[in-house]
C-alpha cells in the first residue's frame, strides 16, 4: 500500500502546527521537510528550529530533505530524536558512503536523492547501503513546478536495482505528484509519495478531506 508523506513546504506556513494536527487526523504516513540553503538550491525552506519542535507536537515519521551544498554540516545536527528519515543529493557531495554511516550512526535512516538529470545507474554503488531513494520528479526547490515524465522510468529502472538485489530499500517520488501521476509512479514502482500543492494542498480543498480523497484516488483501481 502506497503511503504519503505532507511535504510541509507546501502546507500553511501561518498555521503550522493546526495543519501538522489536521494531517495527522487524516492519516499521514510521514512529514516532508525540506531544508534548502539558497546555494543548492536557489530558495531556503524550512530550518532545523522548525523540525525539533515539530516533535513536541506528532510522532508521525518526519523525513527531512537536504537540498543543501554541504549536508554534513545539517546531518551533525539532527538525530533519531526529531528526524526519522534524512536524504541528501548525491549531487551534494563527494562523500556519501561516509554521509550515509553518520546518518545510520544517528540512528536516522539514511536516503540519498537524486535530481532528475542524474542516472538511476548512480545509485547502484550505494544500494545496499541505503534505506531508502528520493527521486525527484521536478527540478529540486519549488512547489508547484512541471513533473517530469521521463522519471517514471527512472522508478522502475531503479525498482529493478532493488529487487535484483532482493533488498527493501523503499522509492520515494517527489514533486509535482498528483492522481494521475501518482498512481503512474505507484505503478512503476514508487512507495511513498511526496505530496505537496499538486495532490493534498489545495486551496479550494479543506486540509482534513484533502489526504482521505487523495488516497483514495490513488488506492481506486479504475
Ligand atoms: C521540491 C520539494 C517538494 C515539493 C512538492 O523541491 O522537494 O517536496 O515541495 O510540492 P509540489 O507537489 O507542489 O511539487
Ligand atoms: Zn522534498
Amino acid at each position: 500500500m502506497v503511503k504519503l508523506a505532507a511535504s510541509m513546504m507546501c502546507s500553511d506556513l501561518l498555521n503550522l502546527e493546526n495543519n501538522i494536527q489536521i494531517l495527522d487526523q487524516a492519516g499521514i504516513d510521514f512529514f516532508h521537510i525540506d531544508v534548502m540553503d539558497g546555494n543548492f538550491v536557489p530558495n531556503l525552506g524550512l530550518n532545523l528550529d522548525f523540525i525539533t519542535q515539530m516533535r513536541r507536537v506528532t510522532q508521525t515519521p518526519i523525513d527531512v530533505h537536504l537540498m543543501v551544498r554541504k549536508p554534513e554540516d545539517y546531518i551533525s545536527r539532527l538525530d533519531k530524536e526529531y528526524c526519522d528519515y534524512l536524504s541528501f543529493h548525491l549531487e551534494s557531495t563527494d562523500f556519501p558512503f561516509r554521509l550515509i554511516r553518520e546518518v545510520k550512526n544517528r540512528k536516522m535512516r539514511a536516503g540519498i536523492a537524486v535530481n532528475p538529470s542524474t542516472s538511476g545507474d548512480s545509485l547502484k554503488a550505494m544500494i545496499k547501503d541505503i534505506d531508502y531513494t528520493l527521486l525527484m520528479t521536478v527540478e529540486p526547490g519549488f512547489a508547484g513546478q512541471l513533473f517530469i515524465p521521463q522519471m517514471l522510468n527512472k522508478i522502475s529502472f531503479v525498482k529493478r536495482i532493488i529487487q535484483d538485489n532482493n533488498l527493501s530499500v523503499l522509492i520515494f517520488a517527489d514533486g509535482s505528484i498528483n492522481e494521475n501521476n501518482g498512481k503512474l509512479c505507484v505503478d512503476h514502482g514508487a512507495d511513498v509519495l511526496v505530496c505537496g500543492t499538486s495532490s493534498i494542498f489545495k486551496k479550494d480543498v479543506e486540509l482534513s478531506e484533502s489526504v482521505i480523497a487523495f488516497r483514495e484516488a490513488i488506492n481506486s483501481t479504475v
